[in-house]
């Protein structure tokens, strides 16, 4: 459909196929480094990134860079970041059924042209994306590894703003297992690389 990303992108900043057209401030195409390995998906922008037009900059957003950049992942170099849908939904809604297949072409063509190696989704939005078929919850299927049909590997994480109303770092937590979750990416990074 696109005939690169660059067209993907000037399309998607201009787009008003679904109504989130007429409340966003910028449309939220992509950040971090479109060579990188990593693709990562989270749900869709919030305020600040309405904002600046840039994904996960945040509170949340900022957590999630800190711990990626706590197993030496970093933004700019190991990180291509996107959103499920790339406008904001007002009062940070979850995304309609509807919005999310009007911005599907989008994320198809940042998988088709990144075509990352591993794709890391963040919370229930982007697994209902990427693994459609999947009803188990987050706490159920993090951490496992699943294929998608480009050859990458997907792993589901907790989302960010979750993380931020958990704080304990103890065995089992919420943050602790996303530790182990982010150092089993790196390591699956060196074998596949
Ligand atoms: N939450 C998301 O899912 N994406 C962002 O870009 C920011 C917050």
């Amino acid at each position: 459909m696109f005939q690169n990303l660059a067209e993907a992108q000037a399309t998607c900043e201009s787009c008003h196929a679904c109504e989130l057209g007429q409340t966003r401030t910028k449309s939220v195409f992509a950040g971090g480094s479109p060579l990188a390995k990593i693709m990562v998906i989270g749900e869709a922008p919030g305020k600040d990134e309405d904002e600046q037009g840039e994904p996960f900059v945040g509170r949340s957003g900022q957590l999630l860079m800190k711990l990626f950049a706590e197993v030496g992942l970093e933004r700019e170099r190991d990180l291509y970041i996107v959103n499920t849908i790339k406008c904001r939904p007002p009062q940070n809604r979850k995304p309609t059924q509807a919005e999310k297949e009007a911005c599907r072409p989008f994320l198809d063509a940042q998988l088709a042209f990144i075509q990352p190696q591993i794709i890391v989704l963040c919370g229930a939005t982007a697994v209902s994306s990427l693994l459609p078929q999947e009803k188990r919850t987050i706490t159920q299927i993090r951490g496992q590894w699943f294929d998608h049909a480009s050859g990458a590997k997907v792993m589901a994480v907790f989302h960010p703003s979750y993380l931020l109303r958990h704080h304990s770092l103890d065995a089992g937590t919420p943050r602790s297992l996303m530790r182990l979750d982010l150092a089993e990416i790196v390591s699956a990074l060196g074998e596949k690389c």
